[in-house]
């Protein structure tokens, strides 16, 4: 069997918890191939909203195996905590398994992603502060520890909590494979953010493209099947670093509002601006996306106009494209074909300018606000 992969196609938070959560239930197991608790990812059902940090998005599919591969950074306390949070909410998590290749985020990485951020004053990254990068520089510097190393010693009394789902990594996902096992793989963070190809410095430490499956669960990339990219329907950026499309008037402010921008992790107010076309088109390239998830619509209605970026100019200006907005509302909205006349435009806009199809355009943050 095949291994489809979901990734994030701007810089974060477009939505993939929810998306994975859909696409789900056609998968016998969700796997998270890479980041760690800097990611969150919220799920809504009936109402009541559900964040999932280091547990895969699977997690409220029941008959769904979890699985957190070895390309993540696993802080144990964190999954714990989430461990306990959920199954107080009745999600089983005797289905979780965790590769013994995971590396172990520790006090000391906290300490110093912090340490770090202050010594670079105005430059700071303005990270998530969850340690995220020194565990993953102990890592390449051959100095960290692995899940397997964790459950091992002693020294942590809370190994034992995690030690029953600790598995051969390599093994677990080749034998489900063999047996024909569907597979879903989980990315985090989005492509802009990658540690290569995103706008670094200000990037997380992890390869979050498709690409990253691979080396993040331990199968060759002919094993890679579908590759589908989440995308807000506009665009925002927690953190600093380059927005070419970032909107620092009102509709910029209403973009932050009406889509409820705030950090899941960190609360922080996301940046906001214009679907950034140029940043799309890169990342078909760089994922290689056969599909294309819009998230978010909803947000837009009410817009008298809406931009897409088109091209970035040498000067650092953006050359956009306004397209004629929509006042009716779409969340009770299931088929695209069903959206109104200049909401179809708009996401066929993106869709030819991307040069792939729109598979799913969400209408609302509910299950079920979903147009196909
Ligand atoms: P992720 O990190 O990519 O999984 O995304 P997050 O969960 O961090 O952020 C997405 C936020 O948008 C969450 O609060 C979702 O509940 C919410 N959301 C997702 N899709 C939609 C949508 O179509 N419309 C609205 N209004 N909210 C959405
Ligand atoms: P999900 O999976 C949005 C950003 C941080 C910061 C940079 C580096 O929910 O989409 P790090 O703590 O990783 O060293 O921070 O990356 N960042 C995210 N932004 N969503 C995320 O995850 C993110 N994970 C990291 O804000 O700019
Ligand atoms: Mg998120």
């Amino acid at each position: 069997m095949s291994v489809d992969v979901v990734v994030g196609i701007q810089w974060g938070d477009e939505g993939k918890g929810r998306i994975v959560d859909f696409y789900a239930r056609d998968y016998d197991v969700v796997a998270r191939f890479g980041g760690g608790d800097n990611a969150g990812h919220s799920l809504v059902v009936s109402g009541k909203s559900i964040a999932l940090r280091l547990v895969p998005s699977g997690a409220l599919q029941p008959r769904t195996e979890l699985f957190i591969g070895g390309g993540c950074v696993v802080n144990p306390w964190t999954l714990i905590e989430e461990f306990e949070r959920l199954t107080k909410l009745g999600v089983d998590l005797q289905r979780m398994s965790i590769s013994d290749r995971a590396h172990v985020v520790l006090p000391a990485h906290i300490e110093a992603d912090h340490r770090r951020e202050m010594e670079r004053g105005s430059d700071a990254l303005g990270t998530t502060g969850r340690g995220i990068g020194p565990a993953h520089a102990d890592r390449a510097l051959r100095t960290g520890t692995t899940m397997r190393r964790f459950c091992e010693r002693e020294e942590f009394p809370e190994a034992r909590r995690l030690a029953p789902h600790v598995v051969d990594g390599v093994a677990y996902v080749h034998e489900r494979l063999e047996r024909g096992r569907r597979v879903l793989a989980e990315g985090a963070q989005g492509t802009m953010l990658d540690v290569v190809y995103g706008t670094y410095p200000y990037v997380t430490s992890s390869h979050t493209l498709a690409a990253g499956a691979c080396t993040g669960l331990g199968i060759g990339p002919k094993r890679i099947g579908r590759v589908i990219g989440v995308a807000k329907a506009y665009c925002t950026r927690v953190g600093a670093g380059p927005f070419p499309s970032e909107l620092h008037d009102r509709d910029g402010d209403r973009l932050r509002e009406r889509g409820r921008e705030f950090g899941t992790v960190t609360g922080r107010p996301r940046r906001c601006g214009w679907f950034d076309g140029v940043a799309g088109r890169y990342a078909v390239q760089v994922n290689g996306l056969d599909g294309l998830v819009l998230t978010k619509l909803d947000v837009l209605t009410g817009f008298e106009r809406v931009g897409i970026v088109t091209r970035y100019r040498e000067n650092g200006d953006v050359d956009v494209e306004l397209l004629e907005g929509w006042q009716d509302d779409v969340r009770g909205v299931r088929r695209i074909a069903d959206l109104p006349r200049a909401a179809r435009r708009y996401v066929d806009a993106i869709a030819s300018l991307l040069e792939v199809p729109v598979e799913i355009v969400s209408v609302g943050p509910e299950r079920e606000d979903l147009a196909v």
